[in-house]
């Protein structure tokens, strides 16, 4: 498929997609995010796939929501069309891992399309904030919950309150971000990660994620059954029986994603 705000690539198994709004800074407008979606649809429908990297331009991942789009909007627009919720979220339900590359500026809803993916890999330039209430919003693309949940209620209510700006090392501290690497290596390194993920089975990691995924969403005693059963379930994928196999014969092991 060919779009117009984002480009797409692949590096072996690993699908990047860069958004490409530059004029905007990625400003996050109903085309860019109708076309995310369905780039994310194309790749996890792609057996040739197996991680989705998701970036920017080295100085905005994106500047949030089109401010100037929806600026005249009413509820009723919203709430008929599904804002974000139809489009925005599709990256938060891929089954295959998910990474953001993030440099520059990830501000509102850019920050919080990189909080929908499972890694946040981020230059030294990135710049992580939710100043929607300085525009007369909240944020509506899960930061309320999503940060709050990894980073905890004193410091989700002090950035979403004030607007506060987290350098990456800040992000990297609360648990947001996993790498904080030099300006420039932050899509390499991405790859280099993707690429890691990729080498294991595919199923076995998306299992691995699901039941990750669960941690946020249920009490303890409920993920550990879950964690349980999907471990269980790995028993019955052949490329577990490989991975164990390989092990003990001292070689690399050949996953089929079966
Ligand atoms: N929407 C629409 N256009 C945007 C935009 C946005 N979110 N962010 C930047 N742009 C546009 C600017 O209007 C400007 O366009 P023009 O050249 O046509 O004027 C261009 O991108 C470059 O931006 P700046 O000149 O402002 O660049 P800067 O380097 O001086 O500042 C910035 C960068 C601090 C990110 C600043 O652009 C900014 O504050 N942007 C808005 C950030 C924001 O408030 N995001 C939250 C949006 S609401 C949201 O996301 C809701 C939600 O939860 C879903």
């Amino acid at each position: 498929m060919s779009y117009q705000t984002i480009l797409t690539a692949r590096d072996g198994t690993v699908g990047i997609i860069t958004l490409n709004r530059p004029e905007a800074l990625n400003a996050l407008n109903a085309r860019i995010t109708t076309e995310l979606g369905q780039a994310v649809d194309e790749m996890e429908q792609d057996d040739g796939i197996n991680v989705l990297v998701l970036t920017g331009s080295d100085k905005a991942f994106a500047a949030g929501a089109d401010i100037k789009e929806i600026r005249d909007k009413s509820f009723i627009d919203v709430f008929d069309e599904q804002f974000i919720t139809a489009t925005w979220e599709r990256i938060a339900r891929c089954r295959k891992p998910t990474i953001a590359a993030v440099s520059g500026h990830a501000i509102g809803g850019g920050f919080e399309l990189a909080m929908m993916c499972d890694i946040i890999i981020a230059a030294e330039c990135a710049r992580f904030a939710l100043p929607e209430t300085k525009i007369g919003i909240i944020p509506g693309a899960g930061g309320t919950q999503r940060l709050t949940r990894v980073a905890g209620k004193a410091l989700a209510m002090d950035m979403i309150l004030t607007g506060r700006r987290l350098t990456a090392e800040e992000a990297r501290a609360c648990g947001l971000v996993s790498r904080v690497v030099p300006d420039g290596q932050h899509l390499p390194v991405a790859i280099e990660v993707a690429q890691e993920i990729a080498h294991s089975s595919r199923p076995i990691v998306m299992i691995a994620k699901e039941a990750v995924n669960k941690a946020y969403e249920t009490h303890l005693a409920e993920g550990i059954h879950l964690e349980r059963r999907l471990l269980y379930s790995t028993f019955a994928v052949e490329d577990r029986r490989e991975g164990m196999t390989a092990f003990s014969e001292k070689r690399k092991p050949e996953f089929r994603n079966r």
